[in-house]
């Protein structure tokens, strides 16, 4: 199962990372996908923040059409 962690410290809280987890619950439920879907603490990575990681490879997400985007082209892979 395809894992999705999002960062959730507060560099990428603050920078819109926390609207994400519900952005991918609901990208997934649109499509009846299931995946493993976490928050995950600061990964080091503020300045390039927010910070999603899919099967453990780090992506700079830095809006939420970015983010579906990046759903849109891995996730069909992965899942
Ligand atoms: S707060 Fe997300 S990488 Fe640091």
């Amino acid at each position: 199962m395809t894992r999705i962690e999002i960062c959730l410290g507060s560099s990428c809280f603050a920078r819109g990372g926390a609207t994400y987890p519900a952005v991918v619950a609901a990208w997934l439920r649109e499509r009846s996908l299931v995946a493993e879907v976490r928050g995950k603490r600061c990964s080091k990575a503020c300045s390039d923040g927010p910070t999603v990681l899919i099967d453990g490879l780090a992506y700079r997400v830095p809006h939420e059409a970015a983010l579906r985007q990046l759903l849109e082209t891995t996730l069909p892979v992965h899942a």
